[in-house]
């Protein structure tokens, strides 16, 4: 595949996707079509630079040294922390001083249960997404299991708390891009400085982890069932998701990947091809993994080489890197095997997932041509649909012959999977209205 769209080769082929790269190059190309129409209207422009930095990239323009005055002070009271700690330990059970060091963070290090994190500017095109989803978490927790997911915290990096952060399990994060705020080109450009942010307060406070295991999403996931994690003490390795579109080995990215992953380290197949998202490790992982996946995203930033390289989804690239640096094992299996998530429609059926992410939109077209049903989270960028979280409409009665926008057949099961999805989405933000989440109702 050739230059197209500004893209790099690489990327452009990469995004095809590696068991599917017929069906999911057939979308990117489709979203191209799309995008260079929307370049006629403004928001529509807005709408879709959004979706393409969250199909998988962040940019992050440099960091922000950590000011030593908070990195003295964070450690005196962890160092404050860890003496208490110390000494109740000394008054408590032997079960304990088996495991001292882990015991000493504060947070549970054993058991099954889930704390769940993700990250937004509290835009309202993510804030459309985050309420439907908070939704589907509430619905998926009343299932069988569902009492493992024990908190579900918004990381929020913006200069000023939003209308959301009265209403949701909110840790504001101070951003490194304030105008991000507003409008920037890369809307989840401090992701990996707000979560260190939020590991870093745990360490002074604890209590703002709730679990063993920490599980990283995205505003736009679906919950259709609870996620069952192993025993964190078992040797169960932690879960990533492998994305085609990572290609750590692609020829053409060596020389950039060497800057990041040197060859004294090891081979690049070292590097697993995936994000920080849906991402679920141990919290003593995430404490390991995340200043380096920081540091990996700036060393990226500063370098233009590597930037033009690895294009929109160098974020997840530094992530990718920073679990190779630090050799965290992750157990990571394509769908239907995935036990985090499918991409509907690139994936047809649920599989072992509990998630459903909708990173690409669904046209179905009659054999005629007419478009039959459409859903695409690019038409929900406005302040009114955070407002009013409207209805989804969902797609008439099944019949044989339509085909998605990339002319791949649907399915009965895509189409059952896709009704699924948007059924559950509808019953999250009934959910929502009914807890008076909603401004407008
Ligand atoms: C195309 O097919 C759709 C769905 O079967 C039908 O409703 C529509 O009338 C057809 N349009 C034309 C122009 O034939």
């Amino acid at each position: 595949m050739g230059k197209k769209g500004g893209l790099a080769p690489h990327t452009f082929a990469a995004l095809g996707g590696s068991g599917r790269k017929v069906t999911r190059g057939r979308l990117l190309a489709f979203l191209l079509v799309g995008f260079g129409i929307g370049l006629a209207l403004g928001f529509i422009f807005m709408g879709t630079m959004h979706a393409f930095i969250e199909i998988g990239t962040k940019t992050h323009h440099g960091q922000q040294p950590i000011v030593a005055k908070d990195a003295a002070s964070a450690a005196a009271q962890q160092q404050q922390q860890q003496q208490q700690q110390q000494q109740q330990q000394q008054q408590q059970s032997a079960e304990k001083e088996v495991e001292p060091q882990k015991a000493a963070a504060g947070w549970p290090t054993k058991g099954d249960t889930v704390h769940i994190a993700y990250t937004s500017n509290g835009s309202p095109y993510t804030n459309f997404q985050n309420l439907i989803m908070h939704g589907t978490y509430q619905l998926a927790k009343k299932q069988p299991g569902g009492d493992k997911m024990v908190a579900f915290t918004r990381i929020l990096h913006r200069t000023t708390d939003d209308a959301l952060s009265s209403k949701l399990d909110t840790f504001r994060a101070n951003p490194l891009h304030p105008e991000c705020d507003g409008w920037c080109d890369y809307p989840v450009a401090d992701r990996p400085n707000a979560v260190r942010q939020f590991l870093q307060a745990a360490k002074a406070d604890p209590s703002l982890i709730k679990a063993p295991w920490l599980y990283m999403i995205e505003t736009d996931f679906v919950f259709v069932k609870p996620i069952q994690a192993p025993l964190a003490e078992s040797s169960a390795k932690s879960v990533a998701f492998p994305y085609g579109y990572i290609q750590p080995t692609y020829p053409t990215i060596e020389g950039v990947m060497r800057k990041l992953y040197p060859a004294e380290r090891g081979p690049l197949s070292d590097i697993p091809n995936t994000g920080c998202s849906p991402t679920l490790m141990r919290i003593d992982e995430w404490q390991l993994v995340t200043p380096v996946w920081e540091s990996v995203t700036a060393k990226i930033e500063r370098d233009e080489e590597i930037k033009k390289a690895l294009e929109w989804v160098r974020e997840m690239y530094a992530f990718s890197v920073a679990c190779a640096l630090e050799k965290v094992p992750l157990e990571m299996r394509e769908p239907p095997e995935s036990i985090t998530m499918i991409q509907p429609p690139a994936d047809h059926r649920l599989g072992k997932a509990h998630l459903m992410h909708y990173t690409w939109g669904s046209i179905f077209n009659a054999p005629n041509g007419t478009k039959v049903w459409e859903f695409d989270k690019r038409f929900y960028t406005e302040p009114k649909h955070e407002k009013t979280l409207p209805k989804l409409s969902l797609p008439p009665p099944f019949e044989e012959g339509w085909k998605l926008q990339d002319g791949v057949a649907i399915t009965k099961d895509l189409y059952d999977t896709l009704v699924l999805m948007i059924s559950t989405m509808n019953a999250g933000i009934d959910l929502m209205k009914a807890q008076g989440l909603v401004e407008e109702p």
